[in-house]
């Protein structure tokens, strides 16, 4: 497939059964690490990683909690501005939790530092990070996410929550954008 959104064109990269089979991957992972369910809040940061957190909290345990937060890096560009502000707190009380942070894709890594700092001044027990892709070339901090679905080549991607301009969240597998631009 091969789509138009807004003014950039992207093609088939990754198929839903593809990542469907991350997600199972990774929720296994995740089943295999925490053993109090009761006392994990699941933070998915907006608008991102919703897809993903929706089907992975549907394979976790029932004791947890769910909540949200959003941050914005990414400004109508396929470049990261470097900048990461917060735009929406989460509404929990989160001291002494153990809080796993859902996210779409760690890129530069200044996200996930910037909101394990966030968090540890909130007096989290503990503090790991759950993303579907990992583009480790791209990593300015050189920290990992704890659980992640594929560590991919730098490409810019779409679907399945990740957009460009907005667009293209929408989409069950994920594209990525063409090296050709041409109409
Ligand atoms: P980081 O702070 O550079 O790690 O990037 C975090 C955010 O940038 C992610 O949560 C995404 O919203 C966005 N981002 C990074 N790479 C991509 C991409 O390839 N497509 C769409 N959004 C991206
Ligand atoms: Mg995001």
């Amino acid at each position: 497939m091969r789509i138009k959104l807004k003014d950039k064109y992207f093609e088939d990269f990754i198929p839903e059964k593809k990542i469907q089979a991350m997600v199972e991957e990774i929720a296994e992972k995740v089943k295999n690490t925490y053993t109090e369910w009761d006392n994990i809040v699941i933070i998915g940061v907006l608008n991102g990683a919703i897809p993903f957190f929706k089907d992975l909290v549907f394979k976790l345990p029932e004791n947890l909690t769910i909540d949200f937060i959003k941050t914005a890096s990414y400004f109508e560009d396929t470049k990261s501005s470097g900048r990461i502000r917060l735009l929406l707190d989460n509404q929990m009380n989160v001291e002494g939790k153990d809080v796993l942070l859902v996210e779409d894709i760690v890129d530069s890594g200044l996200t996930q530092s910037f909101l394990k700092e966030y968090f540890s001044a909130k007096k989290v027990k503990s503090f790991r990070v759950c993303s579907l892709f990992y583009k480790s070339v791209n990593s300015k901090t050189g920290v990992a996410p704890d659980f992640y679905g594929a560590d991919i080549p730098d490409y810019f991607i779409v679907g399945y929550g990740l957009d460009y301009a907005q667009r293209g969240r929408n989409m069950r597998g994920i594209l990525k954008l063409s090296d050709n631009q041409d109409d």
